[in-house]
């Protein structure tokens, strides 16, 4: 058994990076025969491309996707650490699950993701919730065939929770969600430590893939016909770094680019690496989309040091005036209200950077306090009361809503080309992507799925475009 330690998770060394190519043990190979599997899967892009992962290591091993929970052998929670809320969803779905395993008591059951790497919850888990057979972390997805294999043998709560600074592991297995967009990983774990966040301890050191073996999967991804794809990291603009081999995500954008896969994304940007070199590359390639995720955090410089984010706001807004250069760009952010110390002078500041910026849209956050982080400790400095906090939240939303709109507006009449996902919710609709990654709902054929239309837009909505397609 190896348990998670917040503590160690935190320790950052010399230690060099391990590039392991997984293998499957033959002995593992039947395992799920005739059997299937459900993952549940909560939190960022990251959680949900270890979750394809998971379902490729399942389907390695003979399970099959399952329709849901109830008629699953093996159910998988792939769980979150980054706000309070996404804990309580995932012990939520553990107390359903405790009924489920009364009424299937062959039911197996697997926890991983950052939760996993959490002491206090692993503890939690194995007092109050001890149907549960294995966890394991997000450093070792890998160990998923070995762990159903000793679920056979071993009736305790098998705990595989490793807190390193982590390896990169090649070649696991992968069941992708859909067969046109893909999410590529780049560069893993986070060495920022931003006060309030956890992703650092879960997710380990900043290590970042090679080159080599992500232009291998992006050509095989053009070969069998994908139209997108989305560089995946806590923080892509840092790719390259940590590997000292001369190149970085600019060199990395354009080589990907030329492999001619029509849509190119990548998130999330932190403010304090993203480089005129790496603009330039945007602006220079079609195939690179105007979109940028540039999370904010704070329009406040004394709070943006609080929060060890290393840029003020005046850096925020020398970078946000180039990229708002590329043409025809969209920007978003991620805000967060109520971290501790934040005045109402402070919000008020969050709010002119949002006059400012005038985003196309952002995500928005009350603090949550996690456990171990720096910013937990400034909780004794805290006299906002929630009340007052979700106040600020809502004043945040409305102000960034209306520029959502705005933003929304200005594509009415307009002709965009939409990478069609799959059938809206409203009747006889499909919906889409701009190449500024705006949600559009337009009428047409479930043959288009997975294909580049144009649409000419003909509402817009602070969340969603209406439109019409055009020959
Ligand atoms: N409380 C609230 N929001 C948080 N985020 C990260 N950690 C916390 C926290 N402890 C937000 C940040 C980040 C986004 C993914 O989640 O805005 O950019
Ligand atoms: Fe968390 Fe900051 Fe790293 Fe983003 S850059 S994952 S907010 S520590």
């Amino acid at each position: 058994m190896e348990y998670p330690n917040l503590k160690e998770a935190q320790k950052r060394s010399n230690k060099k990076v391990n590039y392991i190519k997984y293998e499957l043990d033959d002995k593992y190979q039947n395992l799920g025969k005739n059997k299937k599997y459900y993952v549940k899967t909560y939190g960022c892009q990251m959680n949900e491309h270890d979750s394809e992962n998971i379902c490729g290591l399942l389907e390695s091993i003979g399970y099959t996707k399952a329709k849901d929970m109830a008629s699953s052998d093996i159910v998988i929670l792939n769980t979150c650490s980054i706000r309070e809320n996404a804990h309580n969803k995932a012990f939520g779905m553990l107390g359903r699950l405790k009924h489920l395993k009364q009424e299937k008591t062959d039911l197996i059951i697997g926890l991983c993701g950052c939760m996993a790497q959490e002491e206090v919850v692993v503890e939690e888990i194995k007092k109050k919730y001890r149907n549960v057979n294995f966890i394991f972390g997000t450093h070792n997805l890998y160990d998923l065939p070995r762990l159903i294999f000793e679920t056979n043998t071993n009736k305790k709560t098998n705990i595989s929770v490793l807190s390193i600074e982590g390896d990169v592991i090649e070649d696991l297995p992968v069941k992708r969600v859909n067969n046109f967009k893909a999410y590529v990983n780049i560069i893993y774990g986070c060495d920022k430590f931003c006060t309030y966040c956890i992703v650092p301890y879960t997710r380990g050191k900043q290590r970042s893939r090679l080159m080599e073996d992500i232009l291998k999967e992006v050509e095989k991804l053009k070969q069998d016909g994908f139209m997108e794809v989305t560089l995946l990291g806590q923080n892509v603009n840092a790719y390259g770094k940590d590997l000292n081999l001369g190149y970085d995500l600019s060199d990395l954008l354009q080589k990907v680019s030329d492999i001619g896969i029509p849509r190119i994304r990548f998130i999330t940007s932190h403010p304090w690496d993203f480089t005129d070199k790496m603009i330039d590359v945007i602006k220079k390639n079609s195939n690179i989309m105007p979109y940028i995720h540039l999370p904010l955090q704070s329009g406040s410089s004394k709070i943006l040091k609080l929060m060890g984010r290393r840029y003020t706001k005046e850096d925020y807004i020398r970078l946000f005036d180039k990229l708002k250069k590329i043409d025809g760009v969209a920007i978003t952010t991620d805000i967060i209200v109520g971290f501790p110390g934040e005045t109402e002078e402070d919000f008020q500041e969050t709010l002119d950077m949002v006059n400012y910026c005038k985003y196309d849209g952002a995500f928005t956050f009350i603090f949550s306090p996690r456990v171990g982080t720096p910013a937990e400790r400034l909780m004794k400095n805290d006299h906002v009361d929630l009340h007052e906090k979700e106040k600020r939240l809502y004043e945040l939303n409305d102000l960034v809503n209306s520029y959502s709109l705005m933003h929304n507006k200005e594509y009415l009449g307009k002709v965009e080309e939409v990478l069609v996902e799959g059938e809206s919710v409203k009747e006889n609709q499909l919906y889409g992507y701009t190449k500024t990654n705006k949600l559009v709902n337009f009428n047409g054929d479930l043959s288009l799925i997975g294909k580049l239309v144009n649409v000419k837009i003909t509402d817009a909505k602070s969340f969603s475009l209406d439109g019409e397609l055009v020959e």
